[in-house]
């Protein structure tokens, strides 16, 4: 995997974050929400996540072993607060002579997909990793995953086959004052927007103990 790192691929135009789906980092504080989402990943979804059959057990214990303090996680939440989309950033150990590299999984729930939300979190996860000195962005996934195949792709990603497997790189340019702007800018953005859509929330459920029946609103 090393010597595909030092060879990794360098795209024309560096991979920017957009703003259209907001993205916050997750903490330790997030834990709950983190198992819950994948508690409701199928169990097709699971293998494309993790590579493997993945029980419940094997999830508890996945979730509970996370380290906040050394690996950066991402999601994306919908109007109901449910975490709909995740992301992790796991940094790789240091070798010498070896680019900076870090792994990227990501996972979003069915009714999240195909509206930019694993987009937004690759492009979020390629931002932080050029403000936080990783050369080369890493994604190991199934060979016959075309979702993941095609997104790895949009960002200009090269993908090497083997065995039924994949390897998707992104070779990062190094960070500039654009992005930690761009950074810092979306992290603002997603904080505002779960805001308001906790009010929302809040106001939802007042209104359904009020009347004595959920209020459906469009999500
Ligand atoms: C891969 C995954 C994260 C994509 O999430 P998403 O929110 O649907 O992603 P987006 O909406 O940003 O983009 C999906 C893109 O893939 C395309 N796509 C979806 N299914 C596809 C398929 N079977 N073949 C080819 N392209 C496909 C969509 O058309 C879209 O392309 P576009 O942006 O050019 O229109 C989601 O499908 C998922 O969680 N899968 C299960 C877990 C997994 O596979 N994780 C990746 C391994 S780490």
């Amino acid at each position: 995997m090393h010597n595909k790192l030092a060879n990794s691929h360098s795209p024309s135009k560096p991979y920017m974050a957009g703003l259209a789906v907001p993205v916050r980092e997750l903490h330790a504080n997030h834990r709950d929400e983190i198992l819950r989402h994948f508690l409701l990943l199928n169990e097709e979804d699971r293998r494309l996540r993790f590579g493997t059959q993945t029980p419940d057990e094997v999830i508890h214990h996945y979730v509970e072993s996370l380290d906040f303090d050394k690996d950066t996680l991402f999601g994306s939440f919908d109007s109901q607060l449910n975490l709909i989309g995740m992301a992790h950033l796991a940094y790789l150990p240091k070798a010498k002579g070896l680019p900076v590299a870090a792994e990227f999984g990501v996972s979003v729930l069915p009714d999240g997909r195909g509206q930019g939300i694993g987009t937004a979190l690759l492009a979020r996860a390629a931002v932080h990793s050029r403000n936080t000195r990783i050369e080369t962005l890493f994604v190991h996934c199934l060979a016959n995953n075309r979702a993941m195949m095609h997104l790895a792709q949009k960002a200009g990603m090269r993908v090497e086959y083997a065995y039924g497997d994949a390897d998707a790189y992104l070779k990062l340019p190094p960070a500039n004052p654009g992005t930690f702007v761009e950074e810092a800018t979306n992290e603002q953005w997603a904080d505002f927007d779960y805001a308001v859509k906790e009010n929302f929330k809040r106001s939802n459920d007042v209104w359904s103990w009020f009347l004595g029946k959920p209020i459906v609103r469009p999500t």
